[in-house]
């Protein structure tokens, strides 16, 4: 069995790679920069999803069984300060992939991994939200997923390909790039902590409500969907359990060893914020069996520690 991850290097490639190898799988991966050799027995291959030509080439050469498809420009927020690119990385370069698949001939089982944010503004009758929701999208990161994910779809179908759409809700854990809410606030407390940063915390949306699942978790749902997923079918992925913004900032802040200031930066501040995104993981459990094993405290506990080690 040859799985080969795109964007090996990011923060669920490097989990699911270390997951997949602990199940006796080839695992290969993707990564932009020549940063080859970090990754004990990964086979890499430099690729960048915006290069058709490119793309093609590691799909001629690694043959895949599998592929589990993780690049993507991923955060929201920044997808409105560059949604010409939100649009490249995670359409377009979709679109490649698409193609250069097609084009070889294999058939391999493929994951689109979308996000919950392609659900947008879902009325609170709609909550917890399950795969059949209309998508109101919110913002450009979203709308890219859905063309991702509907593009999929349209190649299943029309070529028969093995493909398998996921919508996954939030994840963290250590190691995630501070510019996720956790890892953002996480990060700055364990520096004011070193008093590296005055006790002041700023902060965007706190009234936003979101289905956090840890990464270590995600990455086993991943694995169970590429076992056990059905052709053509679209699967959420999330905990089914969400929290306040606030919420989570008061846990971070009752592990903190110091007293901090909260203050509301409008830069942190978003176009428009979808205001509840809560999964209806009944589809993926009914399938796989699968449940979280990580509670929020848990990971919250562990991120801050990671931080702790880190700044
Ligand atoms: N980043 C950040 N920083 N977010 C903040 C802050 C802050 O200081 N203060 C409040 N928030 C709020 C945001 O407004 C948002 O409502 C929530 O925290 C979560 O923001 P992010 O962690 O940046 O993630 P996201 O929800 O926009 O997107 C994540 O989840 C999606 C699935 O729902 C990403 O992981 C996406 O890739 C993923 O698809």
């Amino acid at each position: 069995m040859r799985t080969l991850i795109t964007g090996v290097s990011g923060f669920v490639g490097e989990y699911l790679a270390e997951y997949l190898l602990t199940k006796n799988v080839e695992v290969h991966g993707t990564v932009k920069d020549k940063n080859i050799s970090s990754y004990n027995n990964i086979k890499t291959h430099k690729m960048d999803i915006t290069n058709r030509q490119q793309v093609a080439e590691v799909i001629t050469e690694v043959k895949p069984d599998c592929i589990f498809h993780l690049i993507a420009q991923s955060s929201a927020a920044y997808s409105w300060k560059h949604p010409q690119l939100t649009i490249n990385v995670n359409t377009i370069g979709t679109i490649n992939l698409l193609e250069s698949i097609r084009e070889t001939g294999l058939n391999p089982r493929l994951l689109l991994v979308g996000s919950s944010e392609e659900y947008g503004f879902v009325k609170p009758e709609d909550i917890p939200i399950k795969e059949e929701q209309e998508l109101r999208p919110g913002n450009p990161y979203a709308v890219s997923k859905i063309a991702q994910n509907m593009m999929g779809k349209v190649y299943q179908r029309a070529y028969d390909m093995d493909i398998i759409m996921i919508r996954a809700f939030n994840h963290i854990g250590p190691k995630q790039s501070p510019t996720f809410v956790v890892s953002d606030f996480a990060k700055r407390i364990a520096e004011i902590e070193k008093g590296k940063r005055e006790p002041v915390l700023m902060v965007g949306n706190l009234e936003a409500e979101r289905d956090f699942t840890d990464v270590r978790d995600i990455v086993r749902a991943y694995y169970e969907l590429f076992k056990k997923g059905e052709k053509g079918e679209i699967y959420n992925v999330g905990s089914g359990k969400s929290y306040r913004i606030q919420y989570i900032l008061d846990i971070l802040l009752s592990l903190s060893t110091v007293d901090i200031e909260i203050k509301t930066d409008p830069n942190r501040l978003r176009p428009s914020d979808v205001p509840i995104l809560r999964c209806d993981n009944t589809k993926l459990v009914n399938l796989t069996a699968w449940k979280p094993r990580y509670t929020i405290e848990q990971t919250l506990r562990d991120v801050l520690n990671y931080w702790r080690e880190t700044v």
